[in-house]
Order: C-alpha cells, then structure tokens, then sequence
C-alpha cells in the first residue's frame, strides 16, 4: 500500500526528492517536544513552489495528509507526523530571493534559517529584528507558521510585525500570492496575517516577503541579581522609564543552576533567588548615566541586590548565555512547559495567583521559571524525574495545567504565548479563545482545506 502510493508520488512528481530510510523518518517525524513516536509515511524535500504544488496536488486526489516541516525546533508538537502523514520539508528552499532598497524588503524562501535571514539582511546595512535562541536552526516559515516571538518583541513586536508579503501553496495546490510587500491595501480581508500563526493548517508558506528595520543601536547587556518575585515588575517599570530597552528577560535560580551545569560562566559569587537579563541602547554620557540610575534606584528600593554590566562584546554573550541556553539545558529533562501570557499589566496579579497554585501542586517536581517578561509572557517549565515514566509525568502535569488554565482565563491571558497550541495545547484552547471564535476557526479551515488534509489534528480537531 505504502509502495504503490509513493510510487503514484514519484510518477505525479518525477524530481522530488523522497526520503523514507527509518533514520530520515524518525528525525523529520518529530519536533523538539519528544513526546510522540514518529510514524511519517515518507518525507517530500521539495526544490521549488511548483514541487510544492504539485506534491499537493496529489494528495488532494489521494487524500493524503500532509505535515509542513521547518527546522522542527517547535515545542508544542506542530511538526510531529505520528499518524502516516506525509512530512513536506521545506529545507532545500532556503536561499534570499531579492533585496529591495527603496522598499526596504527581503524576500527569501520559506526554509531559509532565521540566522542566515539575519546575516543576509545585514549584508545590506539593515536588521530583520525577530530573533531567538533557536535562530541557527529554525526556518522563516516556522517562525511566520507559529508568529514567533523571542527576546526582542518588547522593541520590536512579534514575527506578524514584520511580514510585508507571503506566498502560500493551498491545499488543492494553488498558489496565493497575498499583499506584494505593500504598505497599504485596503482591499478586504488580510489572508497574509490570516496564514501568519495558522501552524500549518491553512496552508504552506513557500515564500516571504519580510520587512527590515534600521541596524540597532550600540547597546550594553546588563546582569541584575533580585531578592523577590515582588520587585520584578518593580525593576521592569524603573527601567523601562529610563532607558530604551532592546530586550528585558527573567529566570529563576534554578534555571541558573541548570545553565551552569551546561558550561555557562558563573555571574556571581553568592547566589540570588532571580536574574534579569536586560540589553539596552548606549553610546553617549546621558544613556550610560541613565542606566547606572535605573540600577541605583532598584537597589535603594531593595529589589536588586547585586549586577553586572558588560565591558566587551564577549562578556555581552556571556551575559546572554545564561538566559538563551536555558530551554538546551533542560532538553535532557524532556520539561512539560508552559508558555503563558497576560496582560503586562495583570502580570502582578496572575503572578501571584500562579506561584501559590503551582507552589501546591508541584511540590515533588523542579520548576523552572524564566521568559519575556517584559511581553507579560513567562515560560514554566517542570522538569521529569528520571525515574519516572513520561506519559505518568504528563498525566500529572496536565491535571495542573487544566487550573493554570482557569487561572488564565480569569486574567483574560493565552495558554500559548508564542510556541503555538500544536498537539500539547490542544485541550486548552478553549481557554484563551471562546466556543463563537473557534466555531469560526474551524470554518475558516473548511474553506481553505476543505479535506482535513495540512497538518490534521494539530490546534484543533476536525
Ligand atoms: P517547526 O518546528 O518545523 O514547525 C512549527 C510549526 O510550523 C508546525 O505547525 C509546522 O507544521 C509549521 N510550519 C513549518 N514550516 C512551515 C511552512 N513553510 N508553511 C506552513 N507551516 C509551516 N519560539 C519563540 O516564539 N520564541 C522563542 O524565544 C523561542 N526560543 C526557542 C529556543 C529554543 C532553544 C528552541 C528549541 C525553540 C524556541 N522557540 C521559540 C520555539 C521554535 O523555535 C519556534 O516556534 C519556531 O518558530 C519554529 O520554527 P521551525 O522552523 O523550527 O518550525
Ligand atoms: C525561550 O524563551 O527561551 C523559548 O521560548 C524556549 C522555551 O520556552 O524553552
Ligand atoms: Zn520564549
């Protein structure tokens, strides 16, 4: 059965290239959760669009189900083929396309990674802004596929922010072109930001047209050691005030141990109960004198018990490890995570309630907390007992996050702040968004994908 249905693929197909060694299926077949067995019927490494449209082509008369595939550093299982899905890899169709001056555009295929859309636009003088630990091996179509966000969305805003076009394969195999890069287009419903977060369910994206912004200022990175959880958003407000923030992240002394242990460099002697990595414009008298305020000030207030500001562009990284390599320092631990957000402004409160409520309810399990606090997003990450079994260990963490669930909804918060809702979100989305808006999402999917066929079962049900 198997045989005879790549068989029809390679004669509807000739080129493409097919993967379908056990190896190939097990490490294309999954995303960074680890959660699932991969099952994928083959893998499709498509070289062009009309690759692209054609391999859907096929499986729409053959009704077969399709997984669009990035770099798979996903965490919330969108990626994952587990059910005999093709897996369609956009890997190969990762080269910059075209650079436009005047418009200020970069348009690159949809497998590109996001370090090499990084390096390409600084080829030019400018900045494609999105960025993230996993920028070495994610692609722009997964982080346009999930509407990535990162450590810079606090100046910078989210992937969304930044899509000025998009071409997008169907599920019949048709090919959108949608808004050609332009600013203004008053001229009805906006399917580009409809495809911008859609994981996969709506269609491919095979190219993007992105926005790029002026190169950054010079800026300095700064460590701050904090006594309490309290002053957290205390030292967010001092800063944000004074200073032009580039990024304001947290983590908890756990999360600094785990770093450690991974080879990260030591900031301090004595260790404190949380850190803040925040990166800030300079290059004249008045932002440095601002800065060191902003630090006297938290500490006279008794939010911040100690700090570090970077001399050099490698201490600059050395600060930055601590938070960036956290998620690969957990990996080992195969975390249950939580990728929440409220308000900036409900974060105080919702803080509150969620440290007392999973203060209780995991009190034999390490939690780590760190994330984008300053986008009122926090990452919470419970680490399994190696002893134990994984699907125990989910068991029990999702009892949890049924209540971080209730929590959110009277915030008015998201389960999924920026991984997306995938496999591992699925029970929760009714959380975040109501029975009126998901009727209409799963109509809005009908219309596009009228046979199930991109991406099934992942942010809802059929
Ligand atoms: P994949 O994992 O391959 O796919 C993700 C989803 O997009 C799936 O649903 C898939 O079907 C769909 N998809 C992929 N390509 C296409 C396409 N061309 N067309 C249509 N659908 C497609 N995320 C953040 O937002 N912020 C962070 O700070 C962050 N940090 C991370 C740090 C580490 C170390 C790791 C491992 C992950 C991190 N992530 C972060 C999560 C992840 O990197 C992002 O979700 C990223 O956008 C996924 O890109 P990808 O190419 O790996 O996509
Ligand atoms: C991060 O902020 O580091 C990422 O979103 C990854 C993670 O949550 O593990
Ligand atoms: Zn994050």
């Amino acid at each position: 059965m198997t045989d005879s249905l790549l068989d029809s693929l390679r004669a509807a197909v000739p080129d493409l290239r097919l993967k379908t060694d056990a190896g190939d299926l097990e490490h294309y077949g999954r995303d960074w959760t680890r959660r699932w067995t991969p099952n994928p019927l083959a893998i499709a490494l498509p070289g062009s669009v009309e690759e692209v449209q054609a391999v859907m082509r096929w499986a729409a008369q053959r009704q077969v189900r399709v997984v669009p595939s990035g770099g798979r550093t996903g965490l919330s299982g969108g990626a994952v083929a587990a059910d005999g899905e093709l897996v369609m890899s956009l890997e190969r169709m990762n080269k910059a396309l075209a650079f436009d001056r005047v418009d200020r555009t970069l348009t690159v295929q949809a497998g590109m990674p996001l370090e090499a859309v990084h390096n390409a636009a600084r080829e030019h003088g400018l900045e494609y802004p999105v960025d993230f630990a996993a920028r070495g091996s994610c692609s722009i179509g997964g982080n346009i596929a999930t509407n990535a966000g990162g450590i810079r969305v606090i100046r910078y805003g989210n992937t969304r922010e930044w899509i000025a076009g998009l071409k997008v394969v169907t599920a019949q195999g048709e090919l959108l072109d949608l808004n050609r890069a332009l600013v203004k287009n008053s001229s009805g419903y906006d399917l580009r930001q409809l495809m911008i977060g859609s994981e996969g369910t709506l269609g491919i994206v095979v190219e993007a047209t992105l926005r790029l912004a002026d190169p950054p200022p010079p800026t300095n990175v700064m460590l701050l050691a904090l006594t309490s959880f309290e002053g957290l958003m205390e030292v967010f407000a001092a800063f944000r005030e004074r200073l032009r923030l580039e990024a304001f992240e947290f983590f908890t002394d756990i999360a600094l141990r785990h770093v450690l242990a991974h080879g990260a460099v030591k900031p301090f002697d004595e260790v404190y109960p949380y850190y803040v990595v925040t990166e800030f414009a300079v290059g004249d008298q008045d932002s440095e004198a601002a800065a060191m305020a902003a630090f006297e000030a938290c500490m006279e207030a008794g939010w911040v018990a100690d700090g570090v500001i970077s001399q050099s562009d490698a201490q600059a990284q050395q600060l930055w490890r601590l938070r960036e390599g956290i998620t690969e320092s957990l990996a080992p631990y195969v975390p249950y995570k939580n990728d929440v957000s409220v308000r900036i402004s409900q974060m105080p409160a919702f803080l509150e309630q969620t440290q007392a409520l999973l203060g209780q309810a995991y009190p034999h399990f390490e939690v780590v907390w760190f994330g984008h606090i300053g986008d009122g997003n926090l990452h919470i990450n419970v680490l399994k007992p190696e002893q134990m079994a994984q699907a125990d260990f989910v068991r029990d963490c999702e009892q949890v996050t049924k209540l971080l669930a209730q929590a959110l909804k009277a915030h008015g918060g998201s389960i999924s702040a920026e991984h997306g809702i995938g496999l591992v979100k699925k029970p929760y989305l009714d959380s975040t968004r109501g029975p009126a808006e998901i009727a209409l999402m799963r109509g809005i999917r009908k219309a596009l994908d009228p046979q199930g066929l991109l991406n099934p079962g992942k942010l809802f049900d059929p």
